[in-house]
């Protein structure tokens, strides 16, 4: 099964089993990953799912639509590579992706 390593704001990491088809908002919450609030369950309108995905991994990711941009723009601490994590589907391509969390959802 493909993994997924969330790293915390102070560097604590967390690597976890991700199936195809789940976000990497869910498997964060399916494993208890602190730093994912998910508020709103997935449907891209809270924002507190925020995490930054690292290279290689990025350019693996259908770029954000619409829904997804918008809300991007109005994270705190937004970087280039921020991604709502619940918007982002689990691949064989993604294995082993690095997620970085902000160092605050709200
Ligand atoms: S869980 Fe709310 S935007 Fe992702």
């Amino acid at each position: 099964m493909p993994k997924v390593t969330f790293i915390e704001h102070n560097d604590t990491a967390h690597t976890v089993e991700g199936p195809e088809g789940r976000s990497l908002m869910q498997i964060a919450v399916d494993n208890m990953v602190p730093g994912i609030i998910a508020d709103c369950g997935g449907s891209a309108s809270c924002g507190t799912c925020h995490g930054y995905v690292e290279a290689p991994w990025l350019e693996k990711i259908p770029p954000p639509d619409d829904t997804e941009a918008s809300m991007l723009e109005g994270v705190l601490h937004g970087e280039p590579n921020s991604r709502l994590t619940c918007q982002v589907r689990m691949t064989p391509e993604l294995d082993g992706v690095r997620v970085r969390l902000p160092k605050s959802q709200i």
